[in-house]
């Protein structure tokens, strides 16, 4: 392994604002709320946070689509708040990192407005994003929106559509355009002034649009071709990420964490270059990404349930592959993804704590960097309470439903909205619980998604109160990490006979020094198994109070420490 990077031993804590804590009584989170959070946060024990964007934004998809990039949306504070909640985080020992989303600016962008102001094509802001010629009266090409519907919107005044991967209101900016990249890097560098410590690129690999904007495979039943494969790792892609490196990156003691979407591991090691000339890791999504028929026409909203030996091969595929050639980051949701322990673990009274558990300990001692979404180290579920479309809030959510339930009846209001139960984003961007107090102690006003009402049940503060909760095992696996070298830079190595085990995922980490054994049941059922653990092993963590050596219980994870020359018993 090259020297160690600080974020090598860090563990990054995820605050979608919005959600996080309100100070200002409008139901909606805040900077200041944040501000009073922070001893919980460092109480948790992460070395880093990672805010969603609280930039400027007229808040169609979360504030991913920004109006102005050097400004706080005012729902949020202002750049004072923002100033404040930085020097003080830094005080106490924790970096910020900032969501960087430059895939797409807001259309409300004066770069947007100018774009579209004037009926010269040839205005300055023209070519800012991208603008083509309709073909045969229709769309330039066959490409549908992530969100669903097409990918282009046409402008009346100049008769040219212009291209949004995601919702009409989020145009794309055209990265081919010199002047883009260097405004881009303009403003990193004037984040970089401010202290920050790094950024989480949006969508980072679908800023290069192929030459040409060649049509898109149709899957299913969609009369839209899905962009993803075409639009991915573009032809200049890695030419605009290292001139980026060159401009800002490499000029600051960053950490920086890409997000892209169909992403296989030789590509992905382009991006998250040892040799440190792009990015530091990516946030690819196969193992969360195993949700059943993506052809159907609700995409990947389904019934599905996700298979041990999908996860554990699509996680010992990518530990493997960057072994000592590259990092990566670990997780198991974040703001678009279920909560963790509805989708991979179970919910039910007996075994969200024992599944929370065993999910965090399986991940922990992966190589990589892990995240934490805020609400995982309290064992927050989905909101099993939404039962009507009205509930929902996220652009994604209410566009398929539009799409696939009131437009063209693919399926019913009822089996949609179980999906949703499952899928929509706004099952992790419920309020967070901190309390039993009214709304969970989020807000004294109505907040703008409700509350999970197992919030009386399910709070920081009752966390905090129990010397067995899942913060208090968080806060072990985080101090583990950070006294443990053989966490950062022991090899991985799935147990021999485990890859076509149904419950159990078991595998070694290892150095010169230190092996860790790490046993993890995925199941409600009790098995036996047999793994030959040396008689010098000390058990680390285990989330029952015994231990039954053979015996492995529902959702049961055991991590065992050895020297690594320890005999065989
Ligand atoms: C990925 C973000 O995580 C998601 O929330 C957003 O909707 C899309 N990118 C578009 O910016």
């Amino acid at each position: 392994m090259q020297t160690e990077k600080w974020w090598q031993k860090a563990v990054v804590y995820q605050v979608y604002p919005k959600s996080f804590q309100d100070s200002n009584h409008d139901g909606i989170g805040d900077i200041r709320g944040i501000i009073q959070r922070l001893d919980y946060i460092k109480t948790l024990g992460v070395d880093v946070i990672w805010l969603n964007p609280i930039y400027k934004s007229p808040d169609i998809d979360g504030g991913y689509d920004i109006s102005d990039y050097q400004n706080i949306n005012p729902t949020f504070g202002s750049m004072a708040d923002f100033d404040e909640l930085l020097s003080k985080a830094h005080a106490m020992g924790l970096k910020i990192i900032m969501d960087l989303v430059v895939n797409h600016s807001s259309f409300q962008h004066d770069w947007f407005q100018k774009s579209l102001a004037s009926s010269e094509l040839d205005n300055d802001y023209r070519d800012y994003y991208v603008w083509r010629d309709p073909v045969d009266g229709h769309e330039p090409n066959n490409w549908g929106s992530f969100f669903s519907g097409p990918a282009w919107t046409y402008d009346e005044k100049s008769g040219q559509y212009y291209l949004h991967l995601f919702a009409k209101e989020q145009p794309d900016l055209n990265w081919d355009n010199p002047k883009v990249r260097h405004s881009i890097f303009d403003m990193m560098n004037w984040w970089a002034a401010k202290g920050i410590d790094g950024f989480r690129m949006d969508v980072i690999s679908l800023i290069s649009k192929p030459d040409g904007l060649p049509d898109a495979p149709i899957t299913g039943d969609s009369i839209f071709g899905n962009p993803g494969p075409v639009v991915s790792n573009g032809p200049h892609v890695h030419q605009y990420i290292r001139e980026m490196n060159n401009k800002v990156l490499s000029k600051h003691d960053w950490m920086t964490v890409g997000e892209t979407t169909g992403m296989n591991v030789n590509d992905a090691k382009k991006y998250a270059n040892i040799d440190g000339s792009e990015l530091d890791m990516l946030f690819q999504f196969e193992h969360v990404g195993y949700d059943g028929d993506t052809n159907a026409a609700q995409g990947h909203f389904s019934g599905y349930t996700p298979k041990l030996k999908d996860i554990r091969d699509s996680i010992v595929k990518w530990q493997t592959a960057f072994d000592g050639t590259g990092w990566t980051s670990l997780y198991w949701s974040n703001h678009d993804q279920p909560r963790a322990v509805s989708w991979f673990g179970n919910k039910a009274p007996e075994y969200r704590e024992l599944s929370a558990k065993m999910l965090a300990a399986l991940l922990h001692f992966l190589q990589g960097t892990p995240y934490i979404y805020q609400g995982e180290e309290l064992g927050m579920t989905n909101n099993d309470a939404f039962q009507s479309i009205t509930q929902y809030r996220d652009v994604e959510t209410l566009t398929l439903y539009r799409q696939t339930v009131e437009q063209k009846k693919l399926t019913s209001s009822k089996e949609m909205l179980d999906y949703l139960r499952i899928h929509s984003r706004d099952n992790t961007r419920t309020p967070m619980q901190w309390d039993t107090s009214s709304n969970a102690g989020f807000s004294d006003s109505t907040p703008w998604l409700e509350t999970n009402p197992n919030y009386q049940a399910i709070n920081a503060k009752a966390a905090l109160d129990n010397p067995d909760s899942i913060f208090y095992f968080y806060q072990k696996l985080i101090k583990l990490r950070h006294q443990l070298p053989v966490i950062t830079d022991g090899t991985f190595k799935l147990l021999p006979d485990n890859e076509q085990d149904d419950h159990i995922f078991a595998y070694t980490r290892t150095n010169s020094e230190t092996t860790l054994l790490i046993i993890a049941n995925f199941t409600s059922d009790t098995v036996t198994r047999d793994y030959d653990v040396p008689k010098a092993a000390q058990l680390l963590i285990q989330n029952y109070t015994d231990d039954q050596e053979t015996t492995i219980r529902p959702y049961e994870v055991k991590v065992y420490q050895y020297p690594t020359k320890s005999l065989k018993k």
